[in-house]
């Protein structure tokens, strides 16, 4: 006799002993429809109602997202009868199987992921012992297979019921994600409030991908700002999409629904290998290897402080609509993305000369380091466009450490092993001549357009230091500085001294810069280049 039908046949008798009452038999349940009934209730999550709260506050639920995410029917879940184990507040009577977060393994494109995604029906998303455990799980499958991981991050925080053990499972996510860090790709789609301890583990991830209008990330919500700082902010000021695309940086895509944030995340995936013992896949876009471009010979400006669109240079040159940018709306003087050159997956750095000419300052170099390492952890080359005057001046980049900031971009290329390709195309000056992976850091296919200008400052700077004293004693100070300007662009504004020294491999015709650099990648491709053994190197924070 099962325990279950014990229950409640026992009557007393008068010396408060119990005698068995002939018992009634409970219906054993088919296994098959227990199967059903259960996997029925998992699927339900934190039920009808609550399903249909998301889906009139317009967002997906968690198990609508994977579908959307996943190759049609390739999911497969795994821990969909999990539950917590609290009982504190009430947590006893309110058990949802599950808990809160849908995890397992699918495909994207025929490629292996694992995932999981966080249903805000069960207490909000909360991140409980119980959940936290679910998604360490696939985290740690991800790292025995080799497969990127993609969370879909829908939570208001620890499980404030459950106390120090949720923050002890946060603590164990933060950890794989370090560990992941590098191994295999980690993509996060933001789907939802994102409170407290749920944006960190984001924020170590490779990428984060937000939903214009309904997706936030805080530390502390605006009531807690309000009541710290006395200021008042909304939810979207603080932390939505527009604000973390556009000031933090914290998000590298912003999308208009959360459909295209799956749809972005699997574009994404498509120029990364599964993990960093493989190379990214070779998807022939049936765009000549050989195609010459010759709109690029006429795309410099005659004046060279006259801006130009380094986009439109990117997208000529290599493999048509491969072009997916990264972190668009953020220090928009540098341009990162990922991109095809005769098939093969390319990470592209560009300075920017229609924004800010291209300078080089803080948010820029950060975000261009962020960028250039992760495509060195990931066998991606690197596809470098080099038009950039110099690092941005000022006491407002020097006391926010322009200094420790530039270095990190300095340092990324310097200890990148990838293929390092360089193509500059006006100004190549001062430090960030050296910066941009230049041939002293191991750039390995360095070449110029006929319009760089390769030199320690641009005229006008170099001038006025040089013949200071010429120019303020002349008869004619306009005349002497049109003089002194014109016979130092004569002799450094061109790339043959840096020619002449081999610091660039050649001179070449924009139109082709394509063949060139395809050419230059094929020649590259079983390239080996080692760093010293050591625990980690020490990037300036
Ligand atoms: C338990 C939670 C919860 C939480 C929400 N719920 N957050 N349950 N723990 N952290 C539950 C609610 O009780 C509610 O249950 C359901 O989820 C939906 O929540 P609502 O508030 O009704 O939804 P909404 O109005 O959309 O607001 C969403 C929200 C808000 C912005 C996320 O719920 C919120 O502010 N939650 C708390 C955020 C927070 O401070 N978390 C702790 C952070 S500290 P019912 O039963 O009504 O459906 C932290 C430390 C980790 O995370 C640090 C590690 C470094």
């Amino acid at each position: 006799m099962t325990e279950q039908e014990l229950v409640g046949t026992a009557t007393a008798t008068g010396n408060g002993a119990t005698t068995a009452a002939t018992p009634e038999p409970v219906p054993a349940e088919n296994p098959f429809e227990r199967l059903g009934r259960m996997r029925a209730e998992s699927r339900l999550g934190g039920g009808q109602r609550r399903v249909q709260d998301q889906h009139k506050k317009g967002k997906l639920t968690a198990r609508e997202r994977l579908e959307a995410l996943l190759d049609e029917g390739s999911f497969v879940e795994i821990d969909a009868f999990v539950q917590h184990r609290s009982r504190d507040f009430g947590l006893d009577e309110q058990r949802y199987l599950g808990d809160g977060v849908v995890t397992g393994t699918g495909t994207i494109n025929g490629r292996t992921v694992c995932v999981f995604s966080q249903d805000f029906t069960v207490f909000g998303g909360s991140l409980s012992e119980a959940h936290a455990e679910k998604i360490c799980k696939v985290m740690d499958l991800a790292m025995k297979i080799g497969a990127p991981v993609v969370g879909l991050n829908d939570s208001g925080g620890a499980r404030i019921q459950e106390g120090v053990v949720s923050l002890g499972g946060y603590a164990d996510i933060f950890l794989r994600n370090t560990l992941a860090s590098g191994v295999i790709p980690q993509i996060s789609a933001i789907l939802g409030p994102c409170a407290g301890g749920a944006v960190y583990s984001p924020a170590i991830t490779d990428f984060v991908v937000m939903v214009q209008g309904s997706s936030y990330m805080f530390v502390t919500g605006p009531n807690v700002v309000k009541t710290v700082t006395h200021e008042d902010v909304t939810q979207e000021e603080l932390g939505g999409a527009a604000t973390h695309a556009t000031k933090s940086g914290v998000a590298h895509l912003a999308e208009r629904t959360e459909v295209d944030a799956l749809m972005a995340i699997r574009r994404m995936l498509g120029y990364m290998p599964q993990n960093n013992r493989e190379q990214p896949p070779t998807i022939s876009l049936d765009d000549p290897d050989d195609r010459r471009d010759f709109m690029l010979n006429a795309i410099i400006p005659d004046n060279p402080n006259k801006p130009y669109d380094i986009k439109e240079v990117i997208n000529r040159v290599v493999d048509q609509r491969s072009f997916m940018e990264i972190h668009e709306g953020f220090a928009d003087n540098i341009v990162v993305g990922f991109a095809r050159l005769g098939g093969q997956a390319v990470g592209i750095v560009a300075n920017q000369p229609a924004v800010l000419a291209g300078v080089l300052d803080i948010d820029a170099s950060v975000k261009g380091a962020r960028f250039v390492r992760f495509c060195d952890c990931f066998n991606i080359p690197l596809v470098v466009f080099e038009d950039v005057p110099g690092f941005l001046p000022g006491t407002d980049q020097e006391w926010r450490g322009i200094i420790r900031h530039g270095a990190k971009l300095l340092y990324a290329f310097c200890e990148a092993t990838v293929p390092k390709m360089t193509v500059i195309t006006r100004k190549a000056y001062g430090g960030a001549y050296d910066v941009m992976n230049s041939k002293h850091i191991r750039g390995d296919f360095n070449v110029a357009w006929p319009s760089a200008e390769i030199a320690v400052m641009g005229s006008k700077g170099a001038v006025e230091i040089l013949f200071r004293k010429e120019i303020a004693e002349s008869a004619d100070p306009e005349a002497a500085l049109a003089a002194k300007d014109a016979e130092y662009r004569q002799k450094f504004a061109h790339p043959y001294l840096a020619a002449e020294r081999g610091y660039i491999d050649d001179v070449i015709e924009p139109a082709d810069t394509r063949p060139r650099l395809i050419h230059a990648l094929r020649l590259l491709r079983n390239k080996q280049d080692t760093n010293p053994w050591r625990k980690h190197g020490n990037l300036p924070l």
